[in-house]
């Protein structure tokens, strides 16, 4: 067999500890351990580092990178991870940024991190279905005692402060209604006691529309599922917190659980935080333009996207959202669930899917899909105001026109 031969410099060159030169191996070990030496680059775009484990020149070098957060294992994190990580946390303004394998990776990382038998949580209803089976099923069964309050509601939670309370769960805009939580107003209230610990989950908007932690937020999570990653390819989360110890908590549970994002799903993450501005701007400026359209609709009962002044926390919104309001929204169809089915499976442009935040737009019907029997119970739909003939909408960056036109036609079919 041919050796594939290195130009001298190269192949004449060894590593830090004095590799044999590749001619004195045989094939069956240059083929395992040959690599280029390495050189130093600076790539204009992120790299992928697959790498599960790392080289150590000694003992005492794997020693310290463990005790300094150096790379020894990619468990403990990468390159690639770092780099999305990294992008996040300057839109976020936190401490530090976090990257999981999903958003419910960082949701349950936080929840097991943060609490014990015995502690307390106040949580918003509705809430993330995802989030509130965790809390209901996992959390209670380590004796985690949960009080549910009314979305959108800081007094709610005042109220239910207890001397166990040990977190504060809100969600906003909050799915599926976009409820908004006052976010100074929360981020004050986890302040007034020392240990108090306050999470939004700002899918719904993102940090280009919000960023919590500017707030008073302790932590910041996001599906990165969504806007982030923007294009409906990945599943990943983030945790970014304003608290040092708070990071180095999630970071020693994220190693604990193993969730880590891996460095493909990393690198389009990262490639996604890179035009979430442009795809920002156009999914809130389309998703304007089509809630002023479908409030006027005679078959459309009402709209619920916090840019309009009809949004009961509208006021809200404007304190705590900035550069527009986001591509979410839902509306209620007149007719009830034959007429909302009858919707979203006569969308043509739109797609029916649940998920949201990418590109194309999609619609889901909540009372049967995410929002179904499956997930929560009748009570609990009823308590979150998910009525028969609500649509979810996740409005892309197409056309606009196009969109309106689709939405006219599908709406003509009930
Ligand atoms: C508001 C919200 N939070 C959290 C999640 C969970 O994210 P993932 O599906 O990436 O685990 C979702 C998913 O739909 C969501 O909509």
């Amino acid at each position: 067999m041919q050796v594939f031969s290195l130009p001298t410099k190269m192949a004449s060159s060894t590593d830090s500890r004095g590799s044999p030169p590749p001619e004195d191996l045989h094939f069956d070990t240059r083929a395992v351990i040959a690599r280029p030496p390495r050189v130093s680059i600076n790539p204009v775009a992120p790299s992928i580092e697959t790498t599960s484990t790392y080289v150590m020149d000694t003992v005492d070098e794997f020693v310290h990178k463990l005790e300094n957060k150096g790379y020894i294992y990619s468990r403990h994190g990468g390159p690639t991870q770092d780099g999305a990580a990294y992008s996040i946390n300057q839109l976020e303004g936190g401490f530090g940024t976090l990257v999981f394998s999903s958003g419910m990776a960082a949701v349950s990382t936080i929840l097991l991190s943060q609490l014990k038998g015995g502690d307390h949580v106040i949580c918003q209803m509705p809430v993330y279905a995802g989030t509130m089976k965790f809390l209901q099923r996992a959390m209670m069964k380590f004796d985690v005692e949960v009080t549910w309050v009314k979305a959108g509601s800081v007094e709610e939670y005042a109220k239910n402060i207890k001397d166990n309370t040990k977190l504060l769960w809100g969600e906003s805009p909050a799915n599926p209604l976009c409820t908004i939580l006052d976010l100074e107003e929360f981020g004050r209230l986890g302040q007034t006691r020392e240990g108090l610990i306050t999470v939004v989950d700002s899918t719904f908007a993102g940090p280009y529309h919000q960023q919590p932690l500017r707030h008073g937020v302790d932590v910041s999570m996001n599906s990165c599922t969504k806007y982030l990653g923007g294009h409906c390819d990945i599943l990943a989360g983030a945790l970014s917190t304003s608290k040092e110890h708070l990071f180095e908590t999630f970071y020693t549970w994220q190693q604990m659980l193993g969730n880590n994002l891996s460095p493909f799903d990393a690198f389009l993450l990262h490639r996604g935080t890179q035009s979430l501005h442009v795809r920002m701007a156009r999914h809130s400026s389309n998703a304007m333009h089509l809630a002023h359209f479908l409030q006027k609709h005679p078959k459309v009962e009402r709209v619920f996207y916090p840019g309009l002044p009809s949004h009961p926390q509208h006021e809200a919104a404007k304190r705590v959202m900035g550069n527009g309001y986001s591509g979410m929204m839902s509306f209620e169809v007149k007719g009830g669930e034959q007429a909302g089915k009858t919707f979203v499976e006569s969308v043509r442009v739109i797609k029916l899917a649940v998920s949201l935040g990418g590109v194309e737009s999609l619609v889901e019907h909540p009372a049967t899909m995410t929002h179904g029997r499956y997930m929560i119970s009748d009570l609990e739909r009823e308590m979150g105001n998910i009525t028969p003939g609500l649509i979810r909408f996740s409005v892309g960056i197409e056309s606009v026109q196009d969109l309106e036109n689709d939405l006219a036609q599908a709406l003509d079919k009930i």
